[in-house]
């Protein structure tokens, strides 16, 4: 007998952007996302926003993502959603639609960490090799800087996390000091790719063992900026490629120093990126340059790096797969524990 294929609708609402995904087993059949543009111009996220346009997405997100997969709502065999971290408004509508759609349809639910989203995204099927357990995961994002070890889908441990702010912010916040729009990360990305990484040179903070510090960071390019600019007004304007290359390159060794070290100390040499900021150029043409050192590395499509619904669909899967299912006194939980 033929098994049966899985069909898992997900979605991910935890911060700005309302996501739908449809997945057959482990392939995706839509991956749709509505970002808010309304915080472009706040220079960040305003929570209270982002609910209110979360509620107004949901219906049609979802609506889109079946129609784009040509799947009936009553072909479904189970509901995925972001438990959190994240917003808690914006956390609360995918949760509570989430809830009533498997309840109005009598299927299983599964609650996925978004952060075992953005990791278990490399099992998307799309002809590339796998990881296989355990491995390393820098999870790099707009709110987790992280090494984790892999052992299962199910099973993961944090090695190292930041102390105080995430890498992602480290990129938007020294963007937003030369005047970039929200977010930066990918527009710092963009202009390094033209300017000298070794241009200027920017400090490395201090934090202990496999953790991180950014805090530091961001105060460093603004001193840096201010001296600067004192001397000649025009400096950023002159000098924008080559800062934003020098930013790059200092929070990639930032990144990659704690990296090599976890390498060192676990022995294990399947090194994976996931999260927003794994999209950037800079930080994948690194990675990929640590294959000299007899690692074995994986990044992941770009369509699933920033915050999607597909990532959402695998961990559920997963979780879906062991059995693992949530009850309908779930809540969204802002801030939770790998
Ligand atoms: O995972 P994500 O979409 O949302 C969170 O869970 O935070 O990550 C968003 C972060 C933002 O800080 C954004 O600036 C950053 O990812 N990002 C990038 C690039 N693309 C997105 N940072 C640097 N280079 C990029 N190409
Ligand atoms: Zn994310």
């Amino acid at each position: 007998m033929q098994p049966q294929n899985t069909y898992i609708l997900a979605i991910e609402s935890s911060c700005d952007d309302t996501a739908c995904a449809i997945l057959e087993n482990d392939r995706v059949l839509s991956n749709f996302i509505a970002n808010q543009k309304i915080h472009e111009k706040y220079g960040g996220v305003v929570p209270e926003l982002a609910s209110r346009a979360h509620q107004s997405n949901i219906v049609p997100v979802v609506h889109e993502a079946l129609q784009q997969a040509k799947i009936n709502k009553n072909q479904l065999s189970a509901i995925a959603f972001t438990k959190g971290p994240g917003l808690m408004g914006s956390l609360l509508v995918g949760t509570s639609f989430a809830k009533s759609l498997a309840l109005s349809l009598n299927i299983p639910l599964l609650d996925v960490h978004h952060m075992h989203g953005h990791i278990l995204a490399h099992f998307i099927e799309d002809g590339q090799e796998k990881p296989s357990f355990p491995f390393l995961a820098l999870t790099i994002s707009g709110g987790h800087t992280q090494i984790v070890q892999v052992n299962s889908p199910s099973d993961m441990k944090v090695l190292g996390t930041t102390q105080d702010d995430a890498v992602g912010e480290a990129f938007d916040k020294s963007g937003k000091i030369l005047g970039l729009g929200y977010p930066a990360g990918p527009q710092v990305d963009k202009l390094a790719q033209k300017g000298n990484p070794k241009a200027f040179l920017f400090p490395v903070p201090k934090a202990p063992e496999l953790n991180y510090s950014f805090s530091g960071f961001k105060t460093a390019v603004l001193y840096f900026l201010q001296r600067e600019t004192k001397k000649d007004e025009n400096f950023i304007e002159k000098n924008l490629e080559d800062i934003c290359a020098s930013i790059q390159y200092t929070l990639i060794k930032i990144l990659f120093q704690k990296l090599e070290k976890a390498v060192q100390q676990t022995g294990i040499k399947q090194v994976a990126i996931g999260g927003g900021v794994s999209a950037n150029s800079g930080i994948r043409a690194h990675l990929k340059s640590m294959e000299s050192k007899g690692w074995k590395t994986f990044i992941p499509p770009f369509d699933y790096t920033t915050d999607n619904a597909a990532m959402i669909g695998i961990a559920g899967y997963f979780k879906y797969l062991e059995n693992d299912f949530a009850g309908l006194e779930i809540t969204s939980t802002p801030r939770i524990h790998m």
